[in-house]
């Protein structure tokens, strides 16, 4: 059997990683500041993370939501606590479309609508609704399409307000990432989300805060959209949570009251994953990752800044965009191949930063020497 031939590959094959650095099967050192794509949250092969794991494997990996996994609970406290939202409620799936389903599919079971606002350039995922909220035709099925969306610009107040004057009763949802990841690193202004906040209260909408990619610290504030001051009513979290291991979850405000069969999944809230996830918050807490992940950014985007050859560097924390001229889109590769660092990107010509949130200061300056050498080329 051949695999089905859907990722572009680097023609590197990673065999081991620890912190910030991977190593391919020659032995090659890498810095990664990709994280696998924003997942590697405390840093590949952690020594508490792999002690958690192991011990619980070997107590027990799975049994089902038939029966209490007390971890949930450990997991729902220790993720209150740390987040700053105690009185939310915490449903665990096992990805970030997963977890988006499900806050749109709960939207819609609270106010009983149909219509959902998302923005340009969002992305929510691949599976059926969390593709139609998605801003990509080209990875929407003819059977994911829906008139129930409805795109307006991003950041765009004037267009949100006329929307919901115009269809306000009908809206169950508005769906924000506080950092747009996938369209280019494009962070949502603190008055965007305050007055998405005001018209949901207004009109009795939800709304769904997408933190799988800005969320879980990565921003210098667990949730991004904690800048703007105001709570949604309902966050998604996957990637970071569980540092490579699949767990997601949906922290929900306290005036969704569920009912059994409302929502459910198998595999999610796992005694494993559990495990895992609770090793992520534990050393979020214990070393302190939210301000480092804040310090670390400042420090990276300040010194970006100096470089007079970039467009414009975007981003909070530890998720940061280097928006390119065209002429200097071979930075990327080289930054891969001439000096073994992994990023990531957006189309056109923006590179992705999301490295692990205990980036040391060192390696920051290990990717700006090398992002020096190659764009004074
Ligand atoms: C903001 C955002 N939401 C949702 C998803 C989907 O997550 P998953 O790939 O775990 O389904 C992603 C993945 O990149 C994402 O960046």
């Amino acid at each position: 059997m051949k695999l089905f031939d859907v990722y572009p590959l680097h023609p590197i094959t990673i065999t081991k990683g620890s912190g910030s650095l991977v190593w391919d099967e020659n032995g090659q050192e890498y810095l990664d500041l990709y994280g696998g794509h924003a997942v590697i949250s405390i840093g590949h092969t952690h020594p508490h993370y792999v002690k958690r794991v192991t011990d619980q494997i070997h107590k027990i990996g799975f049994y089902s939501n038939s029966v209490p996994i007390p971890l949930q609970e450990q997991l729902a406290e220790l993720l209150g606590k740390v987040s700053g939202k105690e009185d939310y409620q915490l449903f665990l799936c096992n990805s970030g479309a997963e977890a988006n389903e499900n806050a749109l599919k709960l939207s819609s079971f609270y106010n009983e609508r149909k219509k959902v606002i998302a923005f340009k350039g969002g992305f929510h995922g691949r599976t059926s609704l969390a593709v139609a909220v998605t801003d990509n035709p080209k990875i929407v099925a003819p059977v994911n399409q829906t008139d129930n969306v409805i795109f307006l610009p991003h950041n765009d107040e004037s267009a949100l307000e006329n929307a919901f004057k115009e269809s306000g009763n009908e809206i169950s949802a508005v769906i924000i990432e506080g950092i747009q990841g996938v369209g280019g690193i494009k962070v949502a202004s603190e008055s965007f989300l305050k007055k998405i906040r005001s018209l949901c209260d207004q009109y009795n909408s939800v709304f769904i805060a997408d933190s799988v990619q800005c969320g879980y610290g990565r921003s210098g504030k667990f949730y991004s959209h904690d800048y703007a001051a105001v709570n949604a009513d309902i966050y998604t979290m996957a990637k970071g949570m569980g540092n490579g291991f699949p767990v997601a979850g949906i922290s929900i405000a306290s005036k969704f009251k569920p009912w059994h069969g409302m929502l459910g999944t198998t595999f999610g809230g796992n005694h494993l994953a559990c495990a895992a996830a609770l090793s992520v918050l534990e050393i979020i807490e214990e070393e302190n990752l939210l301000q480092h992940a804040g310090e670390v950014g400042t420090y990276l985007i300040d010194e970006l800044k100096q470089f007079s050859q970039i467009k414009e560097v975007r981003g909070r924390g530890l998720m940061i965009g280097i928006d390119l001229p065209q002429e200097l889109s071979h930075i990327k590769k080289e930054l891969l191949f001439s000096h073994h660092i992994f990023t990531g990107e957006s189309k056109p010509n923006v590179i992705r930063l999301l490295p692990a949130l205990n980036l040391s200061k060192a390696h920051a300056d290990m990717f700006l020497e090398a992002f020096k050498k190659t764009i004074t080329r």
